[in-house]
This record gives C-alpha cells, sequence and structure tokens, in this order.
C-alpha cells in the first residue's frame, strides 16, 4: 500500500489536496486535524472555563474518539481551531493520537491501494517511511483570504471585511507560530518532503503538480 504524508500550515491548501488525490486515486484518507478539533469541540461544550484539567479532559476524550461520528458539528469555527492548536501541545494527547492515526492506516492496509494523511507531524511522526511525502504553505495573507472565502459570509461593509480578515491573519499566525515552536512534533517539513507553495496556485494546478511527482515515480 502507498502512503501519503501532506503536512503543512493551516489554510494551505493540504486539505483539499488530499481530498483531491484520495477521490482520484481511490485511497483512504484522514484528515488529522479534525481529531484534535473534535476533542477541542467537546471541551468547549463541556464548557472550559470549569474544566480543571484540559490535559486530563482531553486526553479520556481522545481515548474515545469515533472516527465516524464527526460531521455534524461545527468543528471548523476559529475557537475550535485555536483550542485545537493549546491541546496539540500536550504530548501524552499526541500519543493517544498517533495511536489511532496509525490504527487508520493499519485497518485500511487491505481495503484500499493507498492511504493519505494530512495534518502537522505526519511525514516527521506518524508515517516517517511514507513513499511521498508533502510540505504546503502559502503566503499568511492568501491563507487568510481562503479561510474567509470558506466561511462565506456577506459583508455590508467594507471595513467589517478588512477586520475579519485581520483577526484571522492574526489567529493564524499565533497557530501557526505555536505549531512550530511546541516541543512535541512541531510543525516542520520532513526530511526529502516536497516544499509546495501554493500562493499563486490553485486547487486543481496543485492537484496536478502532486499528481505528476507521484505518478513520474
Ligand atoms: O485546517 P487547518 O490547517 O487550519 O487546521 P487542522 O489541520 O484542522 O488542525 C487544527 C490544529 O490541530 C492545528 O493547528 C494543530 O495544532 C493541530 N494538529 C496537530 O497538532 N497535528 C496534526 N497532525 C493535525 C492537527
Amino acid at each position: 500500500m502507498i502512503e501519503i504524508a501532506i503536512d503543512g500550515t493551516a489554510a494551505s491548501g493540504k486539505g483539499t489536496l488530499a481530498r483531491k488525490l484520495a477521490e482520484k486515486y481511490g485511497y483512504a484518507h484522514l484528515d488529522t486535524g479534525l481529531l484534535y478539533r473534535k476533542v477541542a469541540y467537546e471541551i468547549m461544550i463541556q464548557n472550559k472555563n470549569t474544566i480543571k484539567n484540559i490535559n486530563y479532559e482531553s486526553c479520556k476524550i481522545a481515548r474515545n474518539l469515533n472516527f465516524l461520528d464527526f460531521k455534524s458539528e461545527n468543528l471548523r469555527s476559529e475557537e475550535v481551531s485555536n483550542l485545537a492548536s493549546i491541546i496539540a501541545t500536550n504530548n501524552k494527547l499526541r500519543e493517544i493520537m498517533d495511536f489511532k492515526q496509525k490504527q487508520f492506516v493499519e485497518n485500511n492496509k487491505k481495503k484500499f491501494g493507498g492511504c493519505i494523511l494530512d495534518g502537522r507531524d505526519i511525514g516527521t511522526k506518524i508515517l516517517p517511511n511514507a513513499d511521498f511525502k508533502f510540505f504546503i504553505n502559502a503566503s499568511i495573507e492568501i491563507r487568510a483570504k481562503r479561510r474567509l472565502l470558506e466561511k462565506n459570509i456577506t459583508f455590508l461593509h467594507e471595513n467589517d471585511e478588512k477586520c475579519m480578515l485581520q483577526s484571522l491573519i492574526n489567529d493564524m499566525n499565533d497557530r501557526d507560530r505555536l505549531d512550530r515552536t511546541r516541543l512535541d512534533s512541531p510543525l516542520v517539513p520532513a526530511k526529502g518532503a516536497y516544499i509546495i507553495d501554493t500562493s499563486k496556485i490553485n486547487a486543481n494546478e496543485l492537484l496536478e503538480k502532486v499528481s505528476k511527482i507521484i505518478e513520474r515515480t
């Protein structure tokens, strides 16, 4: 089975790339950010202010995570994203997540010709022997604009849009910094990863570029 590891910064296009590749080649796909988001969401609905030990609670939630149970809630809000990044610094939680991700690969080995995981530490930690590793990035301005478009908000005033964009830039910069500087599994390109900047290319162009790399090898 072919293993493809895709890492990168927030809203860099790695998730869309992973989905499109999985569709194109009929491979299994796991968006590993969703695991961290789900735990963050559960903490939020339990009201994090009343939770004394977030690390303990997040491990407890993670142990009972069900991969098939993710669709309904709003896991993509900025509040969830920021809390996901905070709990993701806990090495005990990461151990549990590592196990779940490897279990996903193991379970799909016989069913699919390939497996694609996207996240922050896939090439460095989860699939260090992956057949292909990609590290996706883009300028912060472009990434924030993409995130804003995903939200599909109609603004009455131009200033409101500018404020929202600036707030996204700040949030994403903070999150990238935390992801890059944490001690356990920081966001860095894996050894041998193809590093691709998507600031000037769209999702289909990225898919084409990556497909060429996979198919020529
Ligand atoms: O979609 P976006 O790139 O904004 O975020 P995500 O991939 O859903 O991940 C949300 C957060 O979870 C990240 O900022 C990381 O802190 C954490 N995460 C991680 O630590 N390791 C992973 N393999 C995936 C996500």
